[in-house]
């Protein structure tokens, strides 16, 4: 399945019912521990009933840590055995998230799957500091399982990294199994490198995996990532790519990526998508959405949400039709049709 990215307890101009809608049928919401930590609070969420409740999503809610955030937000983060220190780029106040920190605000967010923190370095590093991060995110594990108070109502993910030394990826893999988790995911990645140094990083981390249980590739979000993750074995993806591509007014569409703002939708009368279920494609023109997309001011931001809405339907679609292939034993042929419309020239 792929996960909406609703950092704030919000996917930015998409209401909860319109992704439980069967258009689109989003499983589970992402939030982010670091910024609802921050506001409203953990207290707050908890006396709200929780995440979901709160957002009244009645389905799937996953927070993830807070420490990748913190590191991606800032240049001040420093990581140290005890956490990672934060300074607020808002106010300049420090912050220490620790393992123990994480588990009990996501404790109080309440989220069905809750991730551990992990020490994440950027995929194009290289030296000691890699293999050092793995071994402190297999370190952290421990932290965090010792401080999580409701394992019966949450289920704690583990988080391989190893950055794209393959043997180090199968060894926090296997260390994180010794755990005996409920589910597994894999960090540390789409941050820069090389397809292939991708891909095998993937395969190796998802190698050492059981397959019996969910395994959840991180920041995963380009169609075609997607589905060769999905052949690699992965359960579950997040990105804010399709909310994010689609403030720049890019759809993407079956053969590739559609830019509304290109002039050869000026006068374009279809929907972005023939074949999509969404509300946007059953209820606007590509010529509308480049009017609005393309004419500065509000009508920008409306283009953003209507096209965040059916970027989302698309990857949550594509997902589901990768299920049903699995399902019908067709696969292999699924994946070489969805690739032979994306590379027409077939390289
Ligand atoms: N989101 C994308 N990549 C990562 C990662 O490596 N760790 C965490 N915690 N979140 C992520
Ligand atoms: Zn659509």
């Amino acid at each position: 399945m792929f996960m909406p990215v609703g950092t704030q307890a919000s996917v930015k101009g998409v209401a909860p019912a319109q992704l439980a809608d069967p258009a689109v049928d989003a499983q589970v919401v992402l939030g982010n521990t670091y910024h609802l930590g921050t506001r409203p609070g953990g207290a707050v969420v908890d006396a709200l009933g929780g995440l979901g409740e709160m957002m009244r999503w009645p389905r799937g809610t996953l927070t993830d840590s807070g420490g990748f955030q913190m590191v991606s937000l800032s240049r001040f983060a420093v990581v140290s055995e005890e956490g990672v220190t934060f300074q607020s780029p808002v106010d300049g106040s420090e912050m220490l998230l620790t393992p123990e920190v994480s588990i009990g605000i996501q404790n109080q967010l309440g989220a069905d799957i809750i991730m551990a923190l992990d020490d994440v370095v950027s995929s194009v590093t290289s030296g000691p500091r890699v293999a050092d991060a793995a071994a402190r995110t297999v370190r952290w594990i421990d932290r965090c399982v010792a401080a999580h108070a409701r394992p019966a109502r949450q289920s704690l993910f583990g988080i391989v990294q190893g950055g794209l030394d393959l043997r180090l990826r199968g060894e926090c893999a296997a260390a994180l199994v010794a755990r005996d988790l409920p589910g597994y995911a894999v960090g540390g990645l789409s941050g820069g490198e090389d397809k292939g140094s991708f891909w095998r990083a993937v395969a190796a981390s998802l190698a050492a995996l059981p397959p019996g249980k969910p395994r959840y590739c991180m920041g995963v979000g380009y169609p075609e990532d997607l589905v060769v993750c999905v052949a690699l074995g992965a359960d579950m993806f997040d990105c804010v790519y399709p909310a994010r591509t689609a403030r720049f007014g890019t759809a993407l569409v079956p053969g590739g990526l559609l830019k509304l703002r290109s002039a050869a939708c000026a006068a374009d009368f279809r929907p972005v998508d023939p074949t999509c279920p969404c509300s946007t494609c059953a209820t606007y023109t590509r010529s509308y959405l480049h009017a609005l997309a393309g004419g500065g001011g509000e009508g920008v931001a409306v283009a953003g949400q209507l096209l965040t809405l059916h970027n989302v339907a698309y990857l949550t679609g594509l997902m589901r039709r990768a299920r049903t292939a699995i399902l019908d034993g067709v696969f292999p042929d699924w994946v070489r049709a969805f690739m032979a419309d994306l590379y027409p020239g077939g390289d």
